[in-house]
């Protein structure tokens, strides 16, 4: 059965008449997908916290960072619904879904992308620590697929795309954390996978390498990175973070997942599901599987 784009996908706007749902949208990797995702004819409805937390040691996106993701999706000529509301909540996730579905039409494309990077030790993590992560970056996940699927399981026709890291494929020291929800997104990205095959619906993971994002770029990873200086700078942590590429560049640009992220909402990628792309300047060459 077709979806409720099935008459768009114009040359140029192949995402007409879509409408993509993107967490954590207020800056960095998210808001280059949903003004891509814009550009290429779909409305949009964005959600991020705007505002910092305790256990992530560099500022996450502000009110200010929102409104201006809204304002470039508007000035690509298409809708935009946004809310503050925190990836934890599942109220508020299906709040969204439910107001894209009344305000934009539909509910086809979701792109769980809201997600933090916490540093520390397995020897002194805090409990609390620990659960914030697995919270935001794993169940968040979670809450908005939760939120988006019985949508795209009544209309027949869905793209999930969660965002792992390959930090989900393989790992470091100093975030046990992280790595583990990252890890988790692509198993959840499986079992939805299967669950939802038969109603038309995708689920995949992207798992990008190095991002040039704040995420990256900022003192707390900086110091993880180069431990032997006492304030790295951007030049002083490039050779380590190439290190964990096998391309030799040190980050990607955000431009580079939002490709990825498009492919998987293509009408091309229809029979791609339960997948990982690696988008890591060769990271994934030393991965065994
Ligand atoms: N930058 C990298 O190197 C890299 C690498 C691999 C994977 N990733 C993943 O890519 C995704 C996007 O990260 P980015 O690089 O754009 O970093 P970013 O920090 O610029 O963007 C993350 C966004 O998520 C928002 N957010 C955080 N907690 C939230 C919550 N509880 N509820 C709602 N929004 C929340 C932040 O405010 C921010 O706007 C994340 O899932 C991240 O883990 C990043």
């Amino acid at each position: 059965m077709a979806g409720p784009a099935e008459s768009h996908g114009q040359p140029g706007e192949p995402f007409a008449g879509r409408v993509a749902v993107i967490t954590g949208a207020a800056r960095g990797q998210g808001r280059c997908h949903a003004v891509e995702f814009a550009r290429l004819g779909a409305d949009i409805a964005v959600t991020d916290l705007c505002r910092d937390l305790d256990s992530v040691g560099y500022p996450l996106a502000t009110h200010d960072d929102l409104a201006e993701t809204v304002r470039l999706v508007e000035a690509e000529g298409r809708r935009c619904v946004s809310a503050v509301a925190d990836v934890r909540d599942l109220g508020a996730m299906i709040a969204l879904a439910d107001t894209a579905r009344d305000e934009l039409g539909s509910v086809d494309i979701l792109v769980a992308n809201a997600g933090i990077s916490a540093l520390g030790s397995i020897c002194t993590m805090e409990a609390a620590e620990w659960s914030e992560t697995i919270d935001i970056n794993l169940t968040g996940v979670f809450n908005a697929m939760r939120a988006c699927s019985p949508h795209m399981r009544r209309q027949r026709w869905g793209r999930i795309i969660g965002i792992s890291s390959m930090m989900g494929r393989s790992s470091n020291p100093g975030i046990p954390a992280y790595v583990a929800s990252k890890w988790g997104v692509i198993g959840l990205c499986k079992s939805v996978a299967f669950e939802l095959a038969a109603f038309g619906v995708t689920v995949n993971a992207v798992a990008p390498g190095n991002v040039s994002t704040p995420m990256i770029h900022n003192d707390a990873l900086y110091g993880l990175m180069r431990p032997d200086l006492d304030h790295p700078t951007r030049e002083d942590v490039a050779p380590a973070m190439a290190g964990l590429h096998v391309q030799p560049v040190p980050w990607i640009e955000p431009e580079e997942i939002t490709a990825a992220v498009v492919f998987l909402a293509s009408e091309a990628a229809r029979h791609i599901t339960g997948s990982v792309i690696d988008v890591d300047a060769g990271a994934s060459a030393r991965f065994t599987g």
